[in-house]
């Protein structure tokens, strides 16, 4: 397994990915322009030449955030997220007092996972996502 920071040329791979795995996927242009223009934050896992898992990490209005998250499902609990989620939020560290994320409320392994690093809920989000389920935002203060 490697796993190493997100480069443009990921992001195909990621594109994919997440297509497969989460309901919430974005433009190939957003995806070229998050690794462009915040190239430190983003990190892949590689078995071989397979994408398993990936961060995406971003600044918007200046502050840290980890947009999308998600491990293929064959490759769950081996903390490849846990490592990626790690990488990422050294890098956001250096720079930032906290990052936020949005996660739904059903997804409680993804909760936990969070809590784990530290997150805790910061707001309940009515009806964030297009389904219709809510969401919470969770906050990382380092
Ligand atoms: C959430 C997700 C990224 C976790 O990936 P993973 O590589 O399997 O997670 P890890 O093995 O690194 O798990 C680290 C910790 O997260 C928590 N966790 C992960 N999966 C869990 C599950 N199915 N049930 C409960 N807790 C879980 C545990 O605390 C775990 O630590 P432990 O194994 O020591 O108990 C993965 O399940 C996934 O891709 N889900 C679909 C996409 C998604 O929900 N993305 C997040 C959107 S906000």
């Amino acid at each position: 397994m490697q796993i190493r920071k997100a480069i443009i040329s990921d992001a195909a791979n990621m594109d994919r990915l997440n297509r497969n795995i989460l309901p919430e996927n974005y433009p190939m242009s957003d995806w070229l322009f998050a690794l462009m223009n915040c190239p430190s934050y983003s990190f892949v896992a590689y078995d071989k030449d397979k994408l398993v898992g990936y961060v995406l990490g971003l600044v918007v209005n200046n502050q840290g955030l980890i947009a999308s998250l998600a491990v293929e499902k064959d490759y769950r609990r081996k903390h490849i997220a846990e490592c990626l989620m790690g990488k990422s939020l050294s890098e956001f560290k250096k720079t930032f007092v906290d990052v936020k994320l949005n996660v739904r409320v059903g997804n409680t392994s993804a909760q936990n996972l969070y809590t784990k690093f530290g997150f805790t809920k910061s707001k309940y989000e009515k009806s964030y996502y297009e389904d219709g389920e809510d969401g919470y935002e969770m906050i990382l203060s380092f």
